[in-house]
């Protein structure tokens, strides 16, 4: 049923595999050369091998799931990752339902070249950025008074912008939505790695949830991960990503699809040696998550020493920053405004929430782990210095009667103890 389910490309024969020259590559992996274990086995002369990405996978999955190779498909990056996948499974004018924030590139890699639609799940602050099942239904309604086809839901998992992980109910609210309304749960964990906090942190992968479900096997060929090196090993350059699917039809032609963002054998090659040393990782994921926590705690105390708070985190590069109390409105314009002071007066570059599809205005996302810890300082200590001279200065607000000027987020800025900034503006 589940293959029915299926973009026409992903199932029509076209591509031109059936030839001899890929029926090699299959055959080899019915029947591989072993030097102990099947000496007469067809010997591979130009595939490199999926398996240490897969070790790799499950590495950082704690090892509770194993990761079968045969379902894994390398790709450039989990750009081409995600985009192989809306190929498969929408065609044009289908859609997919999207938590937000999320990230802005998705808006080119699901859409652009597929055809396909995003309908946001609106997610609040109010429960800190939680996906609900009443979210979710809401934005399949919507998609459907839009007279959009829904193919599924695509999560971040850890989430950018947010640095948050899914909860186990999250997921598992997920799950059972894409069970009842028939479609496909894609999750980018891009960010798995970078899980920082206690020893895993607060990161589940949807993997481990789906084989805890008691749907266990409805659900394999409708879930699909994507995953890729540019964050975990900091190798964007690489071009190094994957998708993982317990679905045959969509492994089979997002391998045809991968022609048209091959990772080169040299790099497979090299990463494969890389990976294989699992010594190694182990030791590389635990300090890089070591060093993320250091410096995100570094930039939350920062910012909390100008005044400024940020979502609970446990995971990715970034914070999601709560600029609210600096809005002079409650209006995306009042932060795009906001955003230009930030980039060309006080010199730092952020992103806008509204960048992200973010529903409420006043949301920035903060990289802190693209710079030194000296520079980290310098950006701080700017942002503080431009709070604090924000409500000495008199900017263009005249001062009222003494009390906070509009919304009532202004009130929780004064309790921070920066009232003379508020009411005045900047
Ligand atoms: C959630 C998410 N998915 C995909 C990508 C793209 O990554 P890649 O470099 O592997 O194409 C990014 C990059 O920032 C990302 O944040």
């Amino acid at each position: 049923m589940v293959q029915m389910l299926l973009s026409r490309k992903a199932a029509c024969n076209a591509h031109g595999q059936d030839s001899s020259y890929f029926l090699g590559w299959e055959e080899y992996e019915k029947n591989p050369y072993d030097p102990d274990t099947n000496p007469t086995g067809i010997i591979q002369m130009g595939l490199a091998e999926n398996q240490a990405l897969a070790d790799f996978m499950g590495q950082l999955r704690g090892n509770k799931v194993e990761l079968e190779w045969r379902n894994l498909v390398l790709t450039a990056g989990s750009t081409s990752a995600n985009e192989t996948l809306i190929f498969c499974l929408a065609e044009p004018g289908e859609a997919f339902l999207l938590p937000t924030p999320y990230y802005p590139g998705f808006d080119r890699d699901l859409k652009w070249r597929t055809g396909a639609d995003i309908v946001p799940i609106r997610c609040s602050s109010s429960n800190g950025f939680r996906i609900t099942k009443r979210a979710v239904e809401k934005a399949y309604r919507q998609a459907r008074k839009q007279s959009l086809r829904v193919k599924g839901v695509l999560v971040t998992n850890p989430s950018n912008p947010l640095g948050t992980s899914l909860t186990g109910g999250e997921i598992r609210t997920l799950l059972d939505f894409a069970l009842a309304k028939d479609v496909h749960l894609i999750s980018d964990e891009i960010y798995a790695g970078t899980a920082f906090a206690g020893s895993g942190g607060g990161y589940v992968s949807v993997l481990e949830v789906m084989q805890g479900h008691p749907l266990h096997s409805d659900l394999a060929g409708r879930v699909h991960v994507v995953y890729s090196l540019s964050k975990d090993l900091g190798l964007p350059g690489f071009r190094v990503g994957a998708l993982y699917s317990g679905n045959a039809a969509v492994v089979a032609a997002a391998t045809k699809m991968s022609s048209f963002g091959l990772v080169s054998s040299q790099t497979q090659y090299l990463l494969a040696a890389l990976l294989s040393d699992r010594d190694f990782t182990a030791r590389y994921v635990a300090e890089n998550k070591r060093r993320i926590a250091e410096r995100h705690g570094r930039l939350v105390e920062g910012l909390r020493r100008a005044g400024v708070e940020c979502l609970e985190s446990d995971a990715g590069l970034f914070c999601w920053v709560d600029m609210r109390p600096l809005l002079l409105a409650d209006t995306f314009e009042a932060e795009m405004e906001l955003w230009r002071k930030v980039v060309y007066e006080v010199g730092l570059n952020i992103s806008p929430g509204s960048s992200c599809h973010c529903g409420e205005p006043g949301w920035f996302r903060l990289c802190f782990a693209n710079m030194t810890a000296d520079t980290l300082d310098v950006a701080l200590r700017r942002l503080q210095d431009f709070v604090a001279s924000s409500g000495r200065g008199g900017g263009r607000h005249p001062a009222t009667d003494g009390r906070p000027r509009g919304p009532i987020r202004l009130a929780r800025w004064m309790m921070m103890g920066l009232s003379s900034s508020c009411e005045r503006g900047y």
